[in-house]
């Protein structure tokens, strides 16, 4: 895990724009997301924005997380839902979760709600395993739908995890 960490230097050094608001989107958990235009009076600004969203996350004082892919900083909404579902929906409703709970259809439900942000049709995005999983399977996937294809071209420089599994699915 790489994480990058850095103490609260001013938002305008480290790139980040500060303007009028022109439109705004919800993200999964409901937050604006702003978009920046010219001048405007009285409207709030994207630093404003950002910093509410900050506040939905539980960092120290200070500190500027940029990391998501490996391991994105901890939404305050997490740990009360987690001990919930395990309390409620795996504790008390056991299997029964897995239709009344939701389970079955939590792929495909959260993916659509990831689509709009990533730019994606509804039905396109569906959320699986972890990234070691889909990567083995996409990759072994490909190599049975080519099967007169021989190489699989993988970046050097890639997650090392990821090129074990391209060495291992080659063999
Ligand atoms: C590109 C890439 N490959 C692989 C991994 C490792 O994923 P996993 O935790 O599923 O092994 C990560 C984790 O961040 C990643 O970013």
């Amino acid at each position: 895990m790489g994480s990058k960490q850095g103490t609260g230097a001013p938002l305008a050094s480290r790139g980040w724009r500060s303007g009028p608001i022109r439109s705004c989107s919800r993200t999964l958990d409901g937050t604006q997301l702003c978009l920046i235009s010219g001048a405007g009076p009285n409207r709030p600004t994207a630093t404003t924005c950002l910093a509410r969203v900050r506040d939905l996350f539980d960092l120290d004082d200070g500190v500027v997380y940029l990391d998501g892919n490996s391991l994105g900083a901890l939404p305050r909404s997490v740990p009360g839902r987690v001990a919930e579902v395990i309390s409620q929906q795996w504790g008390r409703m056991r299997i029964r979760s897995w239709t009344e709970g939701g389970w079955w259809d939590a792929p495909e439900r959260v993916g659509d709600r990831i689509a709009p942000l990533i730019g994606a049709a509804p039905g396109h995005v569906v959320v699986g395993d972890s990234t070691s999983v889909n990567v083995f399977r996409a990759v072994v996937s490909a190599l049975r739908m080519t099967p007169g294809r021989t190489e699989i071209l993988c970046d050097a420089t890639t997650f090392p995890t990821d090129g074990y599994i391209c060495a291992s699915a080659a063999d």
